[in-house]
């Protein structure tokens, strides 16, 4: 595997984009799969687990938490333990970049009372904390933040804790899986109310371990936005079953590979075994909106997560406009989208997507003014952005901002575009994607990672 703890990433216009590659395991669904597999009572054996800088990031969490755990291969063998075989960890729990640890990490040691310091990079301590730090604390627990970021402290309190019907602001999966795990140690019946519909890997891990979970969308009798709710019911002691599962494929990294494929003429890949959960494949629907040539083979929703092949051809795109519920279907491939909209023919604009801004950057003003720098006319809105495309980029330097997406985003409009493109900051890429530079290179793409 390529390191990717140089810094600059050299991408340049070459051939069309050939192969097929079965990418690694979808990190959403492996920092669940790892933190619920602890929490269960007894073994549970997860294929396709992907290592990477945030996966290793829960690892690191569950092993000082006294959590044991094996990776054999791309096999993870956990032996859970039960929320009361944790132990307090000695040190405080660092989460790296991983603001998907931390907060589901908060929420499970709220429902085992267990006390921990919560922290981690720069980066995350930047991250908003109030959108977990107060639903937790009217639950009864013990938590405080420093000036609503991390480090968190959690302190012991009264079980079981109180139970809500709660509404989220914003539509957000962290958020809800981190009150879905508080809530099993509720006093009753937890309800959760979403403006919008966030990923739902949570409660699927979760109905297939034993807890009764369901999901409903409320429509607004005024014609309003609809409500996207939860309902689930407390542990009251039972345990958690153990899980035997397999990660389908990442689509979030996926996204970069058909973009890539899309907007470099003549190119044909193949992606097998890609992970199609609906709350997930925003994106995909998006490009068919552009007119991408894009086919679904083998699709199969064994076991519990939809997944299947992904086969893109090059395609010449039209702009679009993307708001409301897909915004959240697709709330992570912002970056790749934008470059799919750089090479298509008229305007494409985002609205409604203000949350882009608590990203790993503030992913609106941070896209502008990189896709700016590169000659692609971008125009930042409060809640979004526009991009003209169809004009062929120049090239030139751009900076990563410390956000692997808009690293790989950035790479890619070297590709397809008249001169290289160079990303300083790149090292950032491993934290989610440490395949990327290879899999590109075994494609024919002419990308190079250099100090
Ligand atoms: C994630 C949820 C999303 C997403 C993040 C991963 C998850 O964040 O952007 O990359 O695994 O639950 P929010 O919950 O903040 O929207």
């Amino acid at each position: 595997m390529t390191d990717c703890s140089f810094s600059r990433l050299i991408v340049s216009p070459g051939k069309p984009l050939r192969g097929e590659y079965r990418l690694p395991g979808d990190k959403s669904l492996s920092h669940r799969v790892a933190l619920f597999a602890a929490l269960a009572e007894g073994q549970s054996r997860i294929s396709n687990f992907p290592l990477s800088g945030v996966s290793k990031a829960m690892l690191r969490a569950l092993t000082d938490l006294g959590v044991e755990w094996e990776l054999k291969g791309d096999e993870l063998v956990v032996l859970g333990k039960g929320f009361s075989g944790l132990k307090p960890p000695q040190h405080l729990l660092d989460c790296g970049n991983s603001a998907t640890t931390l907060r589901l990490l908060a929420g499970a040691l709220s429902a085992a009372n267990l006390p921990a310091v919560l922290d981690g990079s720069e980066g995350l301590r930047r991250r908003p904390m109030d959108r977990i730090l107060t639903p937790l604390q009217q639950m009864g627990v013990a938590i405080t933040g420093t000036e609503n970021c991390a480090p968190l402290q959690i302190s012991t309190a009264l079980l079981p804790l109180k139970a809500l019907d709660y509404k989220l602001p914003v539509a957000s999966a962290q958020v809800k899986s981190c009150l879905i795990l508080a809530g099993l140690s509720a006093d009753g019946v937890m309800v959760l109310r979403e403006p919008g519909p966030s990923r739902d890997h949570t409660e699927r891990l979760l109905q297939a371990m034993g807890v009764q979970i369901q999901s409903w969308v409320e429509q607004s009798e005024s014609g309003g936005a609809a409500q996207y709710n939860t309902q689930w019911m407390p542990l009251n002691g039972r345990p958690l079953l153990p899980l035997i599962f397999s990660i389908p494929g990442d689509i979030s990294s996926a996204a970069f590979l058909v973009v890539a494929a899309l907007v470099v003429p003549g190119s044909e890949i193949t992606l097998r075994n890609i992970g199609l959960n609906p709350t997930r494949t925003g994106l995909l629907d998006a490009l068919w909106a552009m007119g991408a040539d894009i086919q679904v083979l083998n699709f199969s929703t064994e076991p519990g997560e939809p997944r299947g092949d992904l086969l893109v051809r090059s395609s010449q795109l039209h702009g679009t406009q993307v708001s409301g519920p897909l915004v959240v279907r697709m709330i992570d491939e912002f970056p790749a989208f934008a470059v799919a909209a750089a090479f298509a023919q008229g305007e494409t604009s985002v609205s409604q997507a203000e949350e882009l801004r608590f990203k790993e950057s503030d992913r609106i003003s941070a896209l502008c003014e990189e896709l700016n720098r590169l000659g692609i006319q971008s125009r930042e809105a409060p809640d979004g952005f526009t991009v003209k495309g169809g004009n062929l980029p120049r090239g030139g330097e751009v900076d990563s901002h410390g956000d692997h997406r808009l690293a790989m985003a950035l790479g890619l409009v070297g590709l397809a575009g008249s001169h290289p493109v160079t990303v300083l900051g790149a090292q950032v890429i491993g934290e989610s994607f440490p395949e990327f530079v290879d899999i590109f290179q075994s494609f024919g793409a002419d990308l190079t990672l250099e100090p």
